[in-house]
């Protein structure tokens, strides 16, 4: 069947531009998943706003259109990226709103504000009045104009922020604030390393188990041929290591959340700024994705590792038995999972697989078919399982167990896809997609 990329496993905007998750929460019964959304463009101009989708399952979507606008002086740019948090039956969305002023400036140390936003709703579509709680002259004084993206937790009985920024000296940081109320902050410190680019963007801390981490969207990290290959980075700090999210082309700026019988969830945006690769659906109307949500799991050498949500288990519908070696035809989404022995390799007319010295590689050949993604690759010792969820346009594939993740777009002009399958030994399953419908129609 002729491929029209509408992707069936994830989520993504009928038309306009969509970045970062934002605001994930569990509330009212719902999972809900706010996103960066520019409704009127799907090169992300315009005005750029809150989408939101939610879910009693995370398999059935309702998409319910913008629901928050800038339409005030300190966010009349742009609502850009934040959180939510369940505190007394309201949702508390934490946002930064940008402005951009006119006139001759560099917008790094002039010309910008980044105020924190603080709007609550009992229902996650009807917003309260928008409350300023912090704006720059709240921020440490080595702090240029670029700071956002608040990650609100609670803690023994007190809230805790953290934001994304860049100093004066352009070294990516992240600034903790401190509330007994909610409402009113108190700066306690910031948190930097050396050589580690020059902003922080979308800072969130993960407690798994009773560790915690800080995870980070550092920019400006040098490229290396194993690590940060993309022009932005995201990844969590382990002591003195930064073990990156993904290592695929399309990944940055996830956010995570505790789901109601105690999961940590991550979603990540299937896309980064500044990419030198493109995405064909722009030209019909809509751009990007979000990730399968990710649980986040601790394991025995205390890294973190993903693992789709076990509700995209039921999705899987035919399934056919793949033993070592085999070419077979796979209808587009498809889940393949199993066990790897000498010998790997996946491959097919748009993309090939391969394992050897302890590196793993996705690879294209095919320009159009990737939009310029070549290849990416990752260390990985003694590869045992991988888990790979094709979608119409995406691949995310998990290799042991989630210990790395490569998630990639992709645009195969044909729904079907031949693969040549070499030491794998497992299940290839047809699956079904998720449900997404549209509610409040207020595009
Ligand atoms: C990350 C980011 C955030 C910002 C948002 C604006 O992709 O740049 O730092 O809040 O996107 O859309």
């Amino acid at each position: 069947m002729k491929n029209d990329f509408r992707q069936k496993l994830h989520l993504e905007p009928y038309k306009g531009w969509l970045n970062d998750p934002n605001g994930l929460s569990y509330f009212n019964g719902k999972y809900h998943v706010y996103f960066q959304f520019s409704p009127d463009s799907p090169y992300g101009k315009g005005d750029k706003c809150w989408g939101h989708f939610e879910s009693p399952d995370m398999i059935n979507w309702t998409f319910c259109g913008t629901v928050l606008r800038p339409d005030c002086p300190e966010d009349r740019s742009g609502v850009y990226s934040g959180c939510g948090l369940v505190f007394n039956n309201l949702l508390y969305l934490f946002y930064t709103g940008n402005v951009k002023k006119e006139g001759n400036y560099d917008y790094i140390t002039s010309g910008r504000e980044a105020n924190v936003i603080l709007v609550t709703t009992k229902d996650g579509q009807n917003m309260s009045k928008k409350r300023i709680l912090l704006r720059n002259s709240d921020y440490p004084e080595n702090c240029s104009c670029h700071v956002r993206d608040p990650k609100v937790w609670e803690e023994n009985g007190k809230f805790y922020m953290v934001l994304g920024a860049r100093t004066l000296d352009d070294k990516g940081c992240v600034l903790y604030y401190s509330s007994v109320d909610l409402e009113n902050w108190s700066f306690e410190k910031s948190e930097t390393r050396d050589n580690f680019g020059f902003m922080w963007e979308c800072p969130d801390v993960i407690e798994l188990s009773g560790k915690k981490f800080l995870s980070v969207s550092p920019q400006g990290m040098e490229h290396g041929e194993f690590s940060h290959q993309n022009v932005y980075s995201s990844g969590y700090f382990k002591g003195e290591d930064f073990i990156e999210w993904d290592y695929g082309f399309d990944f940055y700026a996830p956010q995570t959340f505790t789901a109601p019988d105690g999961r940590k969830i991550l979603i990540g945006w299937m896309g980064i700024g500044d990419i030198p690769y493109s995405n064909p659906t722009a030209e019909s109307g809509w751009q990007h994705c979000l990730t399968i949500p990710r649980e986040l799991v601790l394991s025995k050498t205390g890294e973190i590792y993903q693992k789709p949500v076990s509700e995209m288990l039921l999705l899987r519908r035919e399934k056919r038995k793949i033993d070592e070696k085999a070419t077979v035809s796979a209808e587009l989404p498809f889940e393949l999972c199993g066990d790897v022995s000498e010998n790997f390799s996946i491959t097919s007319d748009s993309f090939s697989l391969k394992y050897g010295n302890s590196v793993f590689t996705l690879e294209f050949s095919n320009m159009e078919v990737s939009g310029g993604r070549t290849a990416r690759r990752v260390r990985i010792d003694n590869l045992k399982n991988i888990r790979i969820f094709a979608d119409t346009s995406s691949l995310e594939i998990y290799l042991n167990d989630g210990e790395r993740v490569l998630s990639t777009r992709f645009y195969p002009q044909d729904t079907e896809i031949t693969l040549n399958i070499c030491g794998f030994s497992g299940e290839l399953y047809r699956l079904d997609g998720i449900n997404v419908v549209r509610g409040k129609e207020n595009e």
